[in-house]
Formats: C-alpha cells, structure tokens, sequence
C-alpha cells in the first residue's frame, strides 16, 4: 500500500517535470489560426491575470501556465534576435486575487509571487487589486518592485514606506531605454486609474494632476525618444488615457505612442490617432496580446530632420493579435512542436506550478459536477444558468438560520457575488475560489412586510442609479478576502466582456476544414480579425443585478404557495447599502441598527462547497 501511493507519486512528480502544461489540464483543440503580425518592434501583453498563472484547468482554448508563456517567449525572443527584430513584455497588473494559487496559501501570494518573476518582463504597473490591502501592497514594494530590476514603474502611485513610514513612489515614475537589437529609444510610463478604494497605505494620484507635474513635463520634452510606450491599468476608453495622449501630443505632436491597458477584463484595441494605439488583452490568463510597431526610427536619426519631412519619412503601422493561451496556439506561432518547444526555464516554472497546487490541495475534491452552469453563457432564468441552480436548489437548501428555519424568507444573492462558471466534472478547492472568490457572508431583518420585502428583488435590478449605481472601481469584483464586491456589475461594461453574442459577422475561413469551436470572436477598432483563433461565436447573456429565492413559505392545502404577511428579509452583506436605501425609499423605517448577521461566520462560498459536497458526491 505505501509502495505503490510511494511510486504513484514519483510517477505524478516525473510528469509534472517533463511536460508542459499543468498534470490536469486538458489537450488544446486543434483549431483554424490566423499568423501572427510580426513587425519592426514587437510586444507580448498579459493583463488581470488574477493569480490564474496554473491556466483553465477545464477549458482546452486557456490551459497554458505561466511555465508555458515563459517558453513562448524564449523562443520568440530567439526569432525577434535571428531576424533582428525587438520583443518586448508588459504586464499590467490585477496580478492576484482569484484563484486559488493565489487565495489558497497563508499568507496570500506565498507560491505566486515566486512563480510570477520567472517571467522576464520589460514593463510592469500595479493594478487596483494589488492596492485593497496594506500586506498586499506592501509586497508589491517589498517584493515584486525589486524582483523587475527597475522595470516595474509607478507614474502616479506613492506607498508609506513600512519601515521608515514615509510616503515615497512605489517604483521609479519612468524609464527610458533603448532595444536590444535595433537601439529604438523608448520613453515608459506605467499608471493606475483614477483609483479609490485602495488601503491608506498608499497614495493613488489622478491622472490630470500627474502629468501637470514638472517630472511629467520634463520626460515627455524629452526630443530623443523613438516610441513612448504607456502601460497603465487602465481601460483604453476611460479619461484616463486620452488625458495622457493629449499631454503628450501637446509637445510631442508627431512621435508614436503605444498604449497597453486593462482593468476591464475585454480583449480591446483603439487608436487615439494614426501614430497612437491602445492594447487591452483581456483577463484571467485567457488572452496574450501580441502587438507590433513598423516604421519606427531608430535611435538620433530623428531629432536633427524637421517634424514635415519626418511625418513623411515614416509612418508607423500599427498591427494586433489576440493569442488564445494554449500550447496549440502557442506550437504554431513559434513553429515548433511538443517535443522542440518547451525551454527547460518553462518545465521547471510548469513544475513549480504543480508543485504548489499540491501543496495548497488545489484538486481537492467537494463532487463533481453534473452538467455545465453557465454565469453569461445561458439566460436567466434556465436550466443551464448558474444563478438558476442557486435560485432553485442552492438557496433553498443552505440558508437556514437554526433558530428562525421556519420563518419563511425572502433570500436575495447579488449576481456579481458569482465570477465565474462551473464545469461538468470535479469541483475542487480551486473551482471555489473561482466562482466565488469573495468574504460573502449572510444578514437579515426580522419581520419585514411581505409587501415591501417583495418590492425590493424588481427595483435592484432597475439600476435606479441613485439607488444602486455602483463606483467605478467595483465595477471588476473584489475578492475574497474584501468586504465589498460589485452587485449591478453584470449588464454594464462586462456585457461586451468577452465580446460574445455579436454575432452578425461571419469569420469562417474556407481555406481550413477544421472545425471552429466557440470562443472569442472579438470585435475591435480594427475589425474582426484580432483574434488569433477563429472560433464560432459564444451567445452571452446578461443577467439580472441580484436573484430572490423564496424559502419556507406557506402553502395552501392545494399545495400552492401562499403570501406570508411577514418575511426574513435575507441578503448578502455587500448589498446592505443598497437594500436599506430602498427600504428608506420605500417609507419605511429600518435603519442599520435592525439588521443582524445570518447563519454567523458562514460564508457564501463554504455554503456553495458544502452543499456541493451533499448534493453532487462521488466519481466523475
Ligand atoms: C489606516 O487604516 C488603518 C486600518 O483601517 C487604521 O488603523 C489607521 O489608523 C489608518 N491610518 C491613517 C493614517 O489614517
Ligand atoms: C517535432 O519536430 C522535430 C523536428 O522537426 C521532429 O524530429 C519530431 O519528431 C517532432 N515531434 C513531434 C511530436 O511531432
Ligand atoms: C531548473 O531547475 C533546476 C532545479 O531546481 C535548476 O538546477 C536549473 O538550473 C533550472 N533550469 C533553468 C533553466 O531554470
């Protein structure tokens, strides 16, 4: 018995080594691809990574690992170095909070801060993730910064130093330098969103204000620059960036810029003007953004020729690509096999990948899950809907307070509170951290009207914006370990999330007979044909801001439910503002005194597991 679990896991340990991709995941599909753009100067992106450096254990098109990226870039940069092109790597940030190799460990990050410095990259900014908590802002200063030997900027951010207490910049405000194999002179800036809800640890500073600021102005006057490169979490549409663009453009009116974003979560790409492009390349490890730049000086040629004859002399092109992260994609582009593309650097970072995932019981099993449950990809109501499944069979069964289990109640989940899909086949440790990576925990009022309570599920989902408008940096939801979480965010921005369901546009390629399997289909600035893999079109629905399940209540000796007179008005923490401002709006008189925490300590996402653990036990 202890020999064989003794070889077992020799055997588990020897094909976490010598593969690539994690032990779990799934063989990539073959699909029909479009070439990458390469160019003069050229750019790999990742962004809102969200601790997901193991890859989609359950979706063939996602399963690269960060040990997989690293040999995708070793052996681009070995392509970009033959043909005497540049390759750059930028991260922009929303690097945690998640998923489990991130949430798992105690403290938070222990596995993926080592993981996630293997990656040699260029330039690198903080997201608003990194900035909720003063421990994990402390190790981006502390840890992260020095780990990008100087490449990690912070334009517009300060951190209170912890061990001298004084107010500094997180990372150098700009850097320039100049590419390896052509010496063109790039001038980068890294910057956070007008952001708010960061701990007091740090200090985040608008964007407006930073480039009236003399550094700013003194950088961007600077006349021997080829390229400015703008990395920022930022979305390519928000104030934010075309604020930096026209700062820029007032004494730069001619030389390229390139913008790299994130913060929303969507594949995008915009142009500020014909020298001057933006790059958002989605989240959660799904997407590398490929960009390229051609007909860009190349270092001092530029400054003595006057502005005209330069504007004639070269006039970039801008090209993108949106690389499906998977070893599929990945063969292809660097043309190269399963045999001749993994680095020896990629296996070991697989290797530490799986190593970690071990140690921190990430398959861990609660069930297995019977069917696909969709959080965009079916409508709600349905039978495939995840919000349908904890409406119907979920709520019903685990939100019971001992002392009031037969008081009927109105129970009322925000959908925003659930991040991602389930699976048919394991739910996991990792698949909890997944789908609902956050600190929901239950509260009540006592005895409420049934009139008013029953109100409450039709005006939340109204988006009076008065009453339940939500700040534009909860708009992405906050993790497990935040007391807040967005309620209204599904039906705003994230409905063009993965640019699904516009589905007017046809891309089959009849050159290749290989079948298309749903994917992204994105539609950007530039047309239709960013994406690196053509897939057929996914359907996305948006959903309801909360659903209201129904519990205990009367029936009639028909069988039929009754109207109680008096309800549980039951709900999840976050949503506590919004329900008492339109119980106010309502005319009644509850205030925050009358409402008291639900089923105490337990948490939604441990009432999710357990009644997996019920509900959907053995094999798959
Ligand atoms: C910062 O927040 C912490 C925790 O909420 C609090 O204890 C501390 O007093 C605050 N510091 C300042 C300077 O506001
Ligand atoms: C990969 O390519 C190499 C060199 O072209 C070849 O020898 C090898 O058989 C290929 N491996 C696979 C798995 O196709
Ligand atoms: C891979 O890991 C081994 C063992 O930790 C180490 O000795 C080796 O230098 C690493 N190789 C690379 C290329 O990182």
């Amino acid at each position: 018995m202890i020999l064989r679990s003794t070889s077992c896991w020799v055997l588990v340990t020897l094909v976490a080594l010598g593969r690539s991709t994690q032990p779990s995941a799934p063989e990539p599909v073959s699909a029909p691809l479009r070439e990458l753009p390469w160019g003069q100067l050229n750019f790999l992106h990742t962004t809102d990574t969200h601790g997901w450096h193991a890859g989609h254990l359950q979706e063939p098109s996602f399963t690269g690992d960060w040990g997989d990226y690293i040999s995708f870039a070793q052996r681009l940069h070995a392509k970009a170095d033959n043909e005497g092109r540049d390759l750059l790597l930028i991260d922009t940030g929303d690097r945690i909070e998640g998923n489990g190799l991130y949430d798992a460990s105690d403290p938070k990050g222990l596995y993926t801060r080592a993981i996630f410095k293997e990656q040699h990259i260029h330039v690198i900014c903080t997201g608003n993730h990194e900035l909720y908590h003063k421990a994990s802002s402390d190790n981006e200063y502390l840890s992260t910064v020095p780990n990008s030997h100087g490449n990690y900027l912070a334009s517009n951010l300060d951190i209170i130093d912890p061990n001298s207490d004084e107010r500094v910049p997180l990372a150098p405000r700009f850097k320039k330098f100049t590419t390896k194999n052509q010496g063109i002179r790039i001038l980068a800036f890294g910057f956070l969103f007008d952001f708010k809800g960061n701990a007091n640890n740090t200090i985040v500073e608008p964007v407006e204000k930073t480039v009236r600021q003399r550094w700013f102005l003194e950088a961007i006057h600077d006349r021997e620059v080829d390229l400015f490169l703008v990395v920022g979490h930022v979305p390519l549409d928000s104030s934010e960036f075309p604020t930096i663009f026209k700062a820029i453009r007032q004494v730069q009116w001619d030389t390229p810029i390139q913008f790299f974003g994130g913060h929303t979560h969507i594949r995008d790409y915009l142009e500020y003007d014909s020298k001057a492009y933006g790059l958002e390349s989605g989240r959660y490890m799904e997407t590398i953004g490929f960009m390229s730049i051609t007909g860009l000086s190349t270092g001092g040629q530029s400054s003595t020729r006057p502005p005209v004859a330069e504007a004639i002399r070269s006039s970039p092109k801008f090209a993108r690509r949106y690389i499906d992260n998977n070893l599929y994609s990945f063969h292809h582009h660097s043309f190269l096999n399963s045999t001749t593309f993994p680095t020896a650097h990629g296996r070991n970072v697989t290797a530490m990948i799986a190593l970690a995932r071990k140690d921190l019981k990430l398959d861990h099993r609660f069930g297995c899950a019977p069917q696909d449950l969709w959080t965009n990809r079916a409508p709600f109501p349905h039978q495939k809907s995840i919000f349908s499944w904890l409406q119907v069979q979920v709520l019903p069964d685990v939100v019971s307070e001992t002392t009031r289990k037969d008081v009927p109640r109105l129970v009322i989940v925000n959908t925003g509170g659930i991040r991602f899909d389930i699976f048919k086949g394991p739910f996991t440790i990792d698949t909890t951290y997944t789908v609902s990576p956050f600190t929901s925990r239950f509260r009540y009022i006592k005895d409420v009207p049934f009139q008013t309570a029953k109100r409450l599920k039709r005006i939340l989902n109204q988006n009076v914006p008065q009453l339940v408008e939500i700040p534009h940096e909860l708009a992405t939801h906050l993790p497990v370990s935040s007391r807040t979480q967005a309620a209204a965010f599904e039906g705003s921005r994230e409905s063009s999330d993965l640019n699904y369901g516009l589905a007017n546009q046809m891309p089959l390629s009849s050159e290749n007979d290989l079948p298309l399997i749903p994917g992204y289909t994105t539609h950007d600035a530039a047309g239709s044909d960013g994406d690196d893999t053509i897939h057929s079109p996914i359907k996305f629905y948006t959903v309801p801001n909360v659903i209201e399940s129904r519990v205990a209540f009367p029936t009639s000796e028909a069988g039929d439910a009754e109207d109680p007179e008096k309800v549980d008005l039951v709900y999840i923490d976050f949503i506590e503002p919004y329900i008492l401002r339109i119980l106010k709006f309502l005319g009644t008189g509850y205030e925050i005194g009358d409402t008291e925490a639900y089923m105490e300590g337990k948490q939604l996402t441990e009432l999710i597991s357990e009644w997996v653990e019920g509900n959907w036990g053995g094999d798959c």
